[in-house]
């Protein structure tokens, strides 16, 4: 869509890739932006490239405001392939440009260039590069989101580019949160902001906690937040900053999701009673069939809910193959302070009940013992079972939820804005 200037002589000629559906196995169903941002000042700057396929949409984006040849550095904020993969052919357009990279950056580069001719720079937190009238700051942010990653502060604009932080998977023409907001709703954005750190950043709490005290300790004044994907925070990046903080935080809502998929519906059918248990309880429930639901938005709902139930018939003694990649997927992604138990039905020797406590007991999931087993068909019987099952694990999330109740989750100041 062509460079869009977001600060003086800072321009966004990023690509919008409106079309992608699974990244590397997250459903996307709103595509995404690898955003990336030229410094036209003088040294021309190019901070992060882009996914190799929409490499020309850069090139001539930078060619509407400058030649190529003449971008003396080029910073890798994160080599991850959706924006480091097309560094060569930037390389070759641009090739003195000296490369800003951190050391863990650069030994990763290397197993995916021939980088023997390219000059490098290696940097960490507080290293600086002047470029001209502007100095940009560099901050390591490892694990946010691979070892190699680090943002870009750039002092006199106060602008951060903050790589994979503080993004979404978005393909809009909005540029920046106040365009989107207002052409779509806040709702959706942080719909977006959740989905996206849910799926990508959750094992990284703590992490992205003490990075955002650092920051703020940094005394960094921030007006502007650019991510590698989705839109820019502009009208108010200390809310992108303090919802980061809440999810670091573990907020989540006072709901049971049950999870579950079925074979002959006695699992399905054990849904129910248990939901209306829940209900009895007082607390909000949403019930989702793997098989009918993607996985980033199972992934989403548990995350922003306190409990889990999950349902699973036993199939040759273990569970259903559809919870049990659910489960192996969860546990990637590190849930903390979330409440967990589980149901379903068997025929011949049980097991999968089981197996799904050993699951949560290896995320160190807090959970409510014995879980439910119904042999081959809920009767009048079991589904009251099931009721009293749903009703008390309810209470018990009531009872752990309270345990947040009250918790300083820290405040983003507005002092984030000068
Ligand atoms: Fe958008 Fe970790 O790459």
């Amino acid at each position: 869509m062509g460079a869009v200037e977001i600060k003086p002589g800072i321009h966004w000629v990023g690509a919008i890739d409106w079309g992608v559906r699974d990244f590397h196995g997250y459903i996307t169903p709103h595509g995404t932006s690898y955003n990336n941002y030229l410094i036209l000042d003088k040294h021309v700057t190019l901070v992060d490239t882009v996914k190799h396929d929409f490499c020309e949409y850069t090139i001539d984006s930078i060619r509407d405001l400058v030649d190529p040849a003449k971008i003396e550095n080029v910073v890798i904020n994160h080599i991850e392939n959706d924006h480091a993969s097309s560094v060569d052919r930037i390389m070759e357009l641009a090739p003195h440009a000296t490369i800003y990279i951190t050391e863990r950056g650069k030994k990763a580069l290397d197993r995916f260039f021939n980088t023997s001719s390219w000059k490098f720079v290696i940097v960490k937190t507080g290293h600086t590069l002047h470029t001209g009238a502007k100095t940009i700051t560099f901050l390591e942010t490892p694990m946010i989101h691979w070892p190699d990653s680090m943002m870009s502060y750039v002092k006199e604009d106060r602008l951060l580019i903050s790589q994979d932080a503080f993004g979404q998977h978005l393909a809009t023409s909005a540029r920046f949160d106040d365009e989107y907001c207002d052409q779509y709703s806040v709702a959706a954005l942080e719909h977006a902001v959740r989905d996206y750190y849910a799926n990508i950043l959750m094992p990284f709490g703590t992490i992205i906690r003490a990075k955002i005290v650092e920051i703020q300790k940094l005394g960094l004044e921030i007006d502007m937040i650019a991510p590698d994907h989705g839109i820019i925070w502009r009208r108010n990046p200390a809310k992108i900053l303090q919802m980061y903080l809440d999810m670091a935080n573990d907020k989540a809502d006072l709901r049971v999701v049950i999870i579950y998929d079925t074979m002959w519906h006695s699992t399905e059918h054990m849904t129910i009673p248990i939901m209306q248990g829940i209900r009895a309880a007082g607390v909000d429930v949403e019930v989702l069939k793997l098989r009918s639901t993607p996985m980033s938005v199972a992934i989403k709902r548990v995350w922003e809910s306190r409990a889990m139930l999950v349902g699973t018939p036993t199939l040759n003694n273990i569970m259903f193959p559809t919870v049990a990649e659910f489960l192996t997927h969860l546990r990637g992604l590190r849930p903390k302070n979330r409440i967990a138990g589980a149901f379903g039905s068997y025929g011949w020797g049980g097991g999968a009940v089981k197996e799904a406590y050993e699951s949560f007991k290896k995320m160190g999931l807090e959970t409510t013992e014995p879980g439910l087993e119904v042999f081959y068909r809920p009767s009048v019987e079991d589904e009251k079972r099931c009721f009293e099952f749903g009703k008390h694990f309810a209470e018990k999330t009531i009872e752990f939820h309270k345990k947040f109740d009250g918790v300083q989750l820290g405040k983003c100041q507005d002092s984030t804005k000068p």
